[in-house]
């Protein structure tokens, strides 16, 4: 039996989606595609959840279910982070309810424990993907999909994770923050990089725009890094071995001294992860790594 097959046999009365907005929309288009029934859609506004309740064939939406039975064996709820646990307060235990489902990345399962003290029948749902109006075809394809909570429901969500041509992985309560965590730094610390490097260029006078001006470099690099281990993809002063050329970085770093902490914390960390290649010349490492410690620190006895 195909995990769409048998989760559809798990869910007979389909799906709830409480939230309409990037991927509420995004997640009932999906599971509509997929041919799984979406029996009911909810959202603060009506326009949008009218607009995806005509594209899903769903005949039940609204603001706010009017009653239990009109929810599937499911309810996704698609909320903001900062709402989900209000939510639930409001709402309520619900006794032989449906099974209750939020997508934040951030919290965990139990701000869902209002609706079911004992954690039977609740989970968290995390699609590491952005959502936009613009990529609700081709989102979820090979994106993974982290399930947490209640281990049964978990079992039965891999499937139509699964069945929706994502990849799931369950996780408990301390992985699934790891991984929020992980994704902060792959995701959210390059835009302050861009930022400093858009900054350093307009300090020096250069009126270019450091995604243009950078871009093509960046591409590659970013492909570079989504195809090889990181040490592998690593070029510029540091893996080279070039004191002299982080001596001309630091000169520049004092019109711009804001910069300078992180540029000396970033390359300690670089350095660290050029000296795990093997043919790499390490004679000049020392020298590297005086310069990246704090001004005015001498080096720490070995
Ligand atoms: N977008 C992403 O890339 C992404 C990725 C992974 C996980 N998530 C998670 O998915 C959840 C939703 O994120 P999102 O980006 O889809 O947010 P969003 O685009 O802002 O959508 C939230 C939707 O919830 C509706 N809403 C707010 N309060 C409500 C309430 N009390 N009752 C009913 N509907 C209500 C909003 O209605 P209105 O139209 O009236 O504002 C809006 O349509 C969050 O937990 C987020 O962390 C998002």
């Amino acid at each position: 039996m195909t995990p769409f097959e048998s989760s559809r046999q798990m869910f007979p009365r389909g799906f709830t989606i409480i939230g309409t907005g990037r991927l509420g929309s995004s997640l009932a288009l999906r599971l509509h595609n997929k041919g799984y029934l979406i029996r009911s859609l909810y959202n603060r506004s009506l326009a949008s959840c009218e607009r995806i309740a005509g594209s899903t064939g769903t005949e039940i939406f609204g603001t706010y279910p009017a009653t239990p039975a009109e929810l599937g064996d499911v309810v996704f709820l698609c909320l903001p982070d900062d709402q989900i646990a209000g939510f639930a307060e409001k709402t309520g235990l619900l006794k032989d309810g449906p099974a209750w489902v939020h997508t934040s990345g951030a919290a965990p399962a139990e701000v869902l424990l209002p609706l079911s003290p004992g954690g039977t029948g609740i989970a968290s749902m995390h699609p590491v993907q952005t959502f936009t109006a613009r990529n609700r075809e081709t989102a979820f394809n090979q994106c993974f999909v982290t399930l947490q909570g209640d281990p049964e429901l978990c079992g039965n969500l891999k499937k139509v994770v699964e069945a929706i041509g994502a990849r799931p992985i369950i996780v408990d309560r301390h992985q699934k923050t790891a991984i929020h965590l992980a994704a902060v730094f792959v995701c959210n610390y390059m835009a302050p990089l861009f930022h400093a490097s858009q900054e350093l260029l307009t300090d020096n006078g250069i009126e270019v725009r450091s995604r243009d001006l950078f871009g093509p470099m960046v591409r590659q690099t970013v492909e570079g890094l989504l195809s090889h281990p990181p040490a592998e993809v690593l070029t510029g002063p540091i893996v080279r071995g070039d004191a002299g050329t982080i001596d001309q970085h630091l000169d520049i770093l004092e019109n711009s001294p804001k910069w300078d902490p992180l540029y000396r914390q970033l390359g300690k960390v670089t350095l660290r992860l050029a000296r795990t290649l093997e043919e790499r010349d390490s004679s000049s490492d020392s020298e590297l790594y005086r310069r990246f410690l704090p001004k005015n620190q001498d080096v720490p006895d070995e």
